[in-house]
């Protein structure tokens, strides 16, 4: 009777070994799906890959010290990742042009959340990672697109990446301009706290920024 006990005992573990070995697998496969489809969004539109990777290793360092769990930054990370993959339901002659888009264009730009909302939040794994992805246009001030969420309605990992997004983009060149200095790029984030982003945000990018 003991022998078949422990029999059982070991025939459970077993078994719940193999669950929890074929949940990790599940998990690097969804993981290097989302990899996929990042390096699909480059092909189009270049410089995508390398100025995602930047702002999620920044995006997830400003969270871990803003607090989050390690749960909480496995969603960040993927959607940092995954945060302009609605991009690729806007046209080639919207998302590579070079000159300024028209009121028009920028209506259709204006959907790439909205978008990445959609095709993304049929697939429950992804769910808790949609904050990034749906609402990182959005603004402290309630200007900004597609819901124009106001102040603490913008779920924080959002109001997090909002800075890390914008901070990585003024650092690096562009077509029509060159990359800004530290000193130029603190100017403006500051002089956006209350308006683009949360005020207590910038505050604490900017310390770690200074830290860093
Ligand atoms: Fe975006």
């Amino acid at each position: 009777m003991e022998l078949l006990a422990r029999l059982h005992t070991i025939l459970r573990l077993n078994r719940y070994r193999r669950i929890a070995e074929k949940q990790s697998e599940l998990l690097i496969a969804y993981d290097k799906t989302i990899e996929s489809w990042l390096s699909a969004l480059d092909r189009r539109d270049k410089g995508t890959e390398d100025h995602t990777n930047r702002v999620t290793q920044m995006t997830l360092k400003f969270a871990q010290a803003a607090g989050f769990r390690d749960e909480e930054l496995a969603d960040i990370r993927r959607g940092t990742l995954l945060h302009d993959m609605g991009k690729l339901g806007i046209p080639d002659s919207i998302l590579l042009k070079e000159d300024k888009l028209t009121e028009e264009e920028w209506q259709v730009m204006r959907l790439h959340p909205v978008y990445a909302y959609q095709w993304l939040s049929s697939i429950e794994f992804l769910l808790p990672a949609l904050d990034i992805p749906y609402c990182h246009h959005e603004r402290w001030d309630g200007s900004g697109y597609p819901r124009g969420l106001i102040g603490a309605e913008i779920p924080l990992a959002a109001r997090l990446f909002a800075v890390v997004d914008v901070w990585d983009a003024l650092l690096s060149d562009r077509p029509y301009r060159k990359a800004w200095s530290g000193k130029d790029a603190i100017k403006y984030i500051e002089d956006q706290a209350g308006k683009h982003f949360d005020p207590q945000v910038v505050h604490e990018y900017l310390k770690m920024i200074i830290e860093y």
